[in-house]
């Protein structure tokens, strides 16, 4: 049954007359690991038909096994079958969750090389661009849908010795305000969560020592949870999250200000 025929509930009108169906479908992309398998869980908790995508060479764990596919977010033409393929397998895509990025090496930008911040930018930025293009081709003959971007509170402030994150982090906050003002009316809503240090097997990554930088410039003197981040994800989602787009929602235990 394609959304259109189906019974629909308030939340996200847009000029095609379209508004959440009953039923919602989501692909999380970068979903085996961290906050991307939160935030599949939480979804399919909130009964949320579910697609997890992350790279061919992802292992998944048992509980988000089920319903997995492969996606690589700087292959524009592997995001844009796997979404057209979700769209064919569910009737309609409602919701799309991008969490795939990487951290890069933590290191002075005078001994980064200009390959490093190319391939960290465009994966974190490149990919985010062609995940919203692509989701927005299924969402904007609906009239309805909701894409949502991990960025990152170092694409707020710039963290040293992460310029090429932070610059990529920063595209991706600007992006989501240019294309969420661009299709306000449109009923699809496109936002970002800038979350702080999560705890995740990419903060894992960092040295101790550096660790322990990221979580004293955090006022809760803690790091956040996936669940934390799943949680407001799944409220950004929902349809009742209607009046707000272009936005980057705060997950920082009060390290942003802004
Ligand atoms: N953990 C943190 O402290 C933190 C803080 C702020 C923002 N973020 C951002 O949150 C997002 C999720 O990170 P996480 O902490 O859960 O890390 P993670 O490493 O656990 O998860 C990232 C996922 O992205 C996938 N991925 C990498 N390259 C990909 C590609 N080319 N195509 C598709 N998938 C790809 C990885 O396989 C992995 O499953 C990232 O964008 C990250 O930059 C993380």
């Amino acid at each position: 049954m394609v959304a259109d025929q189906q019974q629909r509930e308030p939340g996200g009108l847009g000029p095609k007359g379209g508004g959440a169906p009953a039923e919602q479908h989501a692909v999380v992309i970068g979903a085996s690991s961290g906050m991307g398998s939160a935030i599949v869980d939480t979804l399919r908790a909130q009964g949320v038909k579910t697609l997890a995508l992350d790279l061919p060479s992802a292992s998944w764990n048992d509980e988000v096994a089920g319903m997995t596919g492969a996606v690589d977010v700087t292959d524009v033409a592997s995001v844009e079958s796997a979404l057209k393929g979700a769209e064919e397998a569910f009737g309609s895509v409602e919701i799309v969750v991008n969490c795939a990025g990487i951290l890069g090496p933590v290191a002075p930008t005078v001994e980064t090389s200009q390959e490093t911040f190319e391939r960290i930018v465009d994966l974190n930025l490149g990919g985010a661009f062609t995940v919203t293009r692509a989701a927005l081709e299924l969402m904007l003959p609906r009239g309805y849908g909701r894409i949502v971007h991990i960025a990152s509170v170092a694409g707020k402030e710039g963290n040293p010795q992460m310029a090429a994150y932070s610059a990529s982090k920063a595209g991706v906050i600007g992006m989501v305000k240019a294309v969420g003002k661009e299709y306000a009316p449109s009923g699809v809503t496109v936002n970002a969560v800038a979350p702080a240090s999560v705890e995740t097997p990419l903060i894992q990554g960092m040295t101790p020592e550096r660790q322990e930088i990221q979580k004293s410039l955090i006022p809760m003197h803690r790091f956040g949870t996936v669940q934390e981040i799943a949680h407001l994800v799944a409220y950004i989602v929902s349809p009742q999250a209607s009046f707000t787009t272009g936005f980057v929602y705060d997950a920082s235990g009060g390290r942003a200000d802004y």
